[in-house]
């Protein structure tokens, strides 16, 4: 942040004294963008349980916070509770597409917050903007999918000496992480967010489930009762996604590479094949794998006329796009986010969000009250890393189980929804190895 840049007051703030360092689209958007910030904001009341006791106690005063996450009005709200907490922030995407530039514009003119993302950048942008955020020398980064982390580790060492913690908020990142730690590349400890129950369990199934089911239907128009929805990979987000998918009339097909999870997806009542044989009936597919080339030349070789094709998966590897390049004789944008290749046999195949996260690219990701959770889990992880960094190794973490509590337990309040209490005697037949016999 520029050193005579002025905080705002709490999250209605709206005073700029200084523009502070950014490239964003274009600031006029500002205003749209505020009121949209406001909107989740009403939605996120764990996250403003935390900003007030943040603004009380100032857990993060002089930590220096680099953050690479979707930009949107839910990371502008999670963008401002770390600043109201002490942090001096900057945000960059972490993918071309995802970035909401009226979020991005309000951040910078009514937060004071310096962001470097323009959705629709290209490549060497995006990672000049990574690099961007790194020049701000952070003591955090906040991830996800660890662009951010490997830049540093490749292109900016001169960086890392000042970082003493990270966070990271993906499936993919995670496991990025693991192989850096194993291959004893990691430089600082690291908290897997993803893998808190209050994350995955809720923003991976029920934000992607029915983010990425939005994105499409924003894409095409289409109807999904009636139509057979592949998912390729029946983890968290494979799973919330098949089961909105189903209640909205599709007859949802999975395909799968590991057995127990196919064997859940058959027990959850969802036809399970080959994505060969997926393939060649299937309406929309849709990978959320985490992998790379799940749908690839074999496939889309055999796929119907007006097949359409999407990924929500972190990185844009699971459709093996230049393989449909070069099966197709013409390429063109049929509609926003939706791109017609004409294949030499006649076939036409639609691409949804360029094989990017179709959720982020098409729609607008999570909805805030589920990302209030993930988002939680941020904050407090940050905390929880500034006090105890120095007893840590240069490791994966998770999340503390307290603070994965306190969020469901805040979460369920503010839902108003009470739950019972071990009474003594339960505690103390659960503790007991000789209660029962
Ligand atoms: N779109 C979003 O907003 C969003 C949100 C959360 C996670 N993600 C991303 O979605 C991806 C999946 O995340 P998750 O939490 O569901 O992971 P997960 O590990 O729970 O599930 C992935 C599943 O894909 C299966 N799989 C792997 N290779 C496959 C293949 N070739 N064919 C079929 N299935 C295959 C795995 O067996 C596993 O069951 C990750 O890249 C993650 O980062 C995206």
């Amino acid at each position: 942040m520029a050193p005579d840049a002025k905080k705002t007051e709490g999250i209605m703030g709206t005073a700029t004294v200084t523009q502070v360092p950014c490239d964003v689209k274009s600031l006029e958007l500002a205003d749209q963008g505020k009121r949209r910030i406001e909107w989740a904001n009403q939605s996120m009341p764990v996250l403003q349980t935390i900003r007030k006791d943040f603004i009380k106690r100032q857990p993060l005063k002089g930590i220096r916070i680099a953050a690479c996450l979707h930009v949107t009005t839910e990371t502008a709200n999670l963008a401002i509770t770390l600043r109201d907490g002490g942090a001096d922030v900057v945000l960059c995407a972490s993918n071309p597409l995802s970035t909401q530039d009226d979020v991005a514009a309000s951040l910078v003119r009514d937060y004071n917050i310096s962001v470097f993302a323009i959705k629709g950048e290209d490549n060497e942008t995006y990672y000049s903007h990574i690099m961007s955020a790194l020049d701000h020398k952070p003591h955090i980064t906040m991830d996800d999918g660890a662009d951010l982390v490997t830049t540093a580790f490749t292109k900016r060492t001169d960086v890392i000496d000042e970082i003493i913690a990270g966070t990271e908020e993906t499936t993919t990142g995670v496991i990025r992480l693991r192989a850096m730690a194993k291959a004893g590349e990691l430089r600082y400890p690291i908290i897997a967010v993803n893998d808190a129950d209050t994350k995955h369990m809720f923003d991976n199934r029920y934000g992607t489930g029915q983010s990425t089911i939005d994105g499409v239907i924003r894409c095409t128009n289409s109807l999904l009762a009636g139509s057979k929805f592949v998912i390729a990979g029946y983890g968290w987000c494979g799973r919330g996604l098949a089961s909105r998918a189903k209640g909205m009339g599709a007859d949802v097909i999975v395909t799968e590479i590991d057995p127990t999870k196919a064997l859940e997806a058959v027990m959850d009542g969802f036809r399970v094949m080959s994505m060969a044989e997926a393939a060649k009936i299937g309406d929309i597919f849709v990978t959320v794998t985490g992998n790379k080339n799940v749908i690839g030349k074999e496939h889309f070789e055999v796929m119907k006329n007006g097949a359409v094709v999407a990924n929500s998966g972190h990185f844009n590897v699971e459709i093996d796009i230049p393989a449909l390049e070069k099966l197709a004789s013409q390429k063109r944008a049929t509609r926003d986010f939706v791109d017609e290749y004409s294949l030499k046999d006649g076939r036409k195949i639609y691409l949804l969000g360029e094989g990017r996260l179709i959720n982020l690219a098409a729609a607008e990701g999570h909805p805030a009250s589920v990302m209030d959770m993930s988002f939680a889990n941020q904050a407090l992880s940050v905390e929880h890393l500034v006090k105890n960094h120095k007893d840590l190794d240069k490791k994966v973490f998770p999340v503390p189980l307290d603070i994965d509590k306190k969020v469901a337990k805040l979460k369920l309040e503010s839902m108003g929804v009470k739950i019972d209490r071990l009474t003594p005697e339960q505690e103390e037949y659960l503790a007991s190895w000789s209660e029962g016999t």
